[in-house]
């Protein structure tokens, strides 16, 4: 029986349910699915898969921080049938491409490539009132995603593959944006910023569980303390259910630009968005 290694990134949960739906598709063909969140540990080499599929979110325009150390990893991988899917809440930018042109470059055959919507808690949204598409993925992506997990065992049983064309680069200020997040910023200078109220935090500790690159601790105190590794994905600010965690997303420099955003998806017929209040690490709609 064929076997299809397909590892993704999931926090939210909604590339992890397109990830069970391609599985599905491929299995329906016979293969077999070994599946794998990169934020639970290493998955296993590829050697031995006849199939490796790449899932993401994409994180400030572009693929995230622990999904591209995966990539890297990877050892050649000499004519490997490979396909991607991506999730966004609003602009994907040019996440997938960033994941396909690696792919390739890595030696990877590409037979499959999808992207749709999921629903988007990236806390700066949240914080300014706006939860952008709620509902999604919908029934109809889901089983689209299974489609295409059907669709890619024939590309890789042989029947041409039309490589769909590349996502545009991101407009440019979603770039700066992009750039006030790059790796080295988010270690060296928001890392050292994420702090807890000692006044709100409870030491329970979920902020640390919810880390998805393991990258808070406890100090002497129990308290969090945070690390150098930040993916600035702001989990721990929007689970803690005593709001006892201060960050950078506060910070003035973010402001203009999730003001633009918000403006410019609330206005997108293409998107839905509902109008939330994020307290205490729940999102309510109002
Ligand atoms: C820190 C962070 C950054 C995000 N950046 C983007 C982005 O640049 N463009 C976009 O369309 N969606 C963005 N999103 C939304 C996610 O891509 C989207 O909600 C996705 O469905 C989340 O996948 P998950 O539920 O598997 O974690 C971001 C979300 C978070 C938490």
């Amino acid at each position: 029986m064929p076997r299809s290694l397909v590892v993704y990134f999931s926090q939210g949960g909604t590339t992890g349910q397109i990830a069970q739906a391609i599985a599905s598709g491929l299995r329906s063909t016979g293969y077999e699915v070994d599946m794998y969140n990169i934020k639970e540990g290493l998955p296993p080499k590829v050697e031995g898969y006849s199939l490796l599929g790449i899932g993401l979110p994409a994180y400030w325009y572009r693929p995230p921080f622990n999904v591209m150390d995966y990539l890297y990893s990877l050892p050649r991988l000499n004519g490997l049938p490979a396909f991607v899917f991506a999730l966004y809440g609003t602009d994907l930018g040019d996440t997938g491409t960033t994941v396909r042109r690696l792919l390739a470059g890595k030696g990877a055959k590409e037979v499959g490539y999808f992207h749709c919507l999921g629903v988007d808690y990236f806390l700066g949204y949240l914080k300014v009132g706006y939860l952008f598409s709620p509902g999604h993925p919908t029934e109809g992506e889901l089983a689209r995603s299974k489609q295409f997990g059907q669709a890619i065992t024939e590309h890789v049983a042989g029947k041409e593959y039309a490589k769909p064309v590349e996502d545009q680069r991101p407009a440019l200020m979603y770039r700066l944006e992009r750039f006030l997040v790059n790796r080295w910023i988010c270690n060296h200078i928001y890392s050292r910023f994420f702090r807890a109220d000692v006044k709100k935090c409870t030491r329970c500790g979920l902020c640390i569980k919810v880390c998805p690159v393991s990258n808070i601790n406890e100090d002497k105190e129990k308290y969090p303390a945070w690390g150098r590794n930040c993916m600035a994905c702001f989990t721990c600010e929007l689970k803690c259910p005593k709001d006892a965690v201060r960050s950078p997303i506060d910070w003035p420099i973010f402001r203009p630009f999730l003001l633009y955003n918000v403006r410019r998806a609330s206005r997108d017929p293409l998107l839905d968005h509902v109008r939330v209040v994020h307290i205490n690490g729940r999102t309510k709609v109002i």
